[in-house]
């Protein structure tokens, strides 16, 4: 039960991520009360009720005071992309282009009035050129790669050894949804072993415990998807094996 309130309000916090830390809160304040008064009945319920409640009314009443900290650690880069209207084009940009992209000018980190925002390429002319996507920013990164469309230098340092893995590792528990597959081909195409081994993951099957909770907080998967590769709304790129089909391999290569 507890298990799929966490997972209900991980839902909700994607939606609204200010909301994250009240529902942690929540969900600690609950699972540490609730849980004992269901196995003994004792007539504790009402007392971790009420801060629960107060928490939750608090995030409903204050959403604004979002996000900080941890908030932000889960809300990074889940808020859908900013889309300028189509009427209005980029400033420096070709006119005929409506962007779907935020102009340098306008995206808070370059000084718009710098004699350099003239001579920087926007976002908008870089990026429409390579294979669209529906979420994050707007890029299908893997095709871009695996068309050619873009060919990214795989090291800066002569004598780097680049090494890229080929196998898919499956991660189910058989829940609620259909299971994760983690493909090694497509990430040691961007990255290194040592990006992710030893940590945030031991290098063993099982030997690390997969929390979507976690990744929501900007944890294990969700330290790069969210932020710089694509965002955790897209549960079907990494739930993308139905537990059947798992089942009935299992089933099939028991002796
Ligand atoms: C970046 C990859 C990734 C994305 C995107 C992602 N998940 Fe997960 N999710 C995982 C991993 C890894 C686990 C742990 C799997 C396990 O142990 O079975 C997990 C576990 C879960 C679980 C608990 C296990 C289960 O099957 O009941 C649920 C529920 C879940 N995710 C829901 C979602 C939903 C809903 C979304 C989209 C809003 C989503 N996930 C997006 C990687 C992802
Ligand atoms: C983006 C992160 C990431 C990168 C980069 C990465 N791995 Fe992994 N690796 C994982 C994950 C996740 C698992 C699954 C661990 C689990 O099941 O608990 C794994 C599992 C493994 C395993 C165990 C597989 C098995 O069959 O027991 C080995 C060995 C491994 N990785 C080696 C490598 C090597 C070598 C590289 C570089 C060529 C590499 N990994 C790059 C994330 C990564
Ligand atoms: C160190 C950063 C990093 C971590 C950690 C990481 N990923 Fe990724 N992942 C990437 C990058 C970069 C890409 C390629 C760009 C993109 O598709 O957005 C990618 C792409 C993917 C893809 C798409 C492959 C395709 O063919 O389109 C899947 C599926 C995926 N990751 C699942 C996972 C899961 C599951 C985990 C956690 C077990 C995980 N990733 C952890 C960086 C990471």
């Amino acid at each position: 039960m507890v298990e799929r309130l966490r997972v209900l309000i991980g839902w909700a916090s994607l939606w609204r991520p200010g909301w994250s830390l009240a529902c942690l809160t929540s969900i600690r304040l609950l699972s540490t009360c609730l849980l004992p008064t269901r196995l003994a009945p004792t007539g504790r319920l009402p007392a971790c009720l009420v801060p629960t409640c107060l928490v939750l009314a608090v995030a409903l009443v204050l959403p604004a005071c979002a996000p900080s900290g941890l908030v932000a650690e889960a809300a990074r880069g889940q808020q859908p992309p900013v889309v300028t209207p189509r009427a209005a084009p980029a400033p420096t940009g070709p006119a005929s282009v409506p962007s779907i992209w935020v102009p340098l000018a306008a995206d808070g980190v370059h000084d718009p009035r710098g004699p350099g925002i003239t001579q920087l390429q926007q976002p908008g002319d870089a990026l429409a050129v390579l294979p669209p996507d529906t979420a994050g920013n707007m890029v299908r990164w893997m095709d871009a790669l695996d068309s050619g469309a873009i060919t990214p230098r795989s090291s800066i340092l002569p004598g780097t050894e680049v090494r890229v893995r080929e196998d898919d590792i499956i991660i189910s528990k058989f829940g609620s949804m259909p299971a994760v597959k983690f493909p090694h081909r497509q990430h040691t195409l961007w990255l290194d072993c040592s990006n992710c081994h030893p940590a945030p993951f031991k290098d063993k099957i099982g030997a690390n415990r997969f929390s979507m909770m976690a990744i929501l907080n900007g944890e294990q998967c969700g330290l790069c998807h969210g932020a710089v590769s694509f965002p955790l709304t897209e549960c079907n790129r990494c739930h993308s094996v139905p537990n059947e089909s798992l089942r009935r391999q299992q089933a099939a290569s028991r002796p």
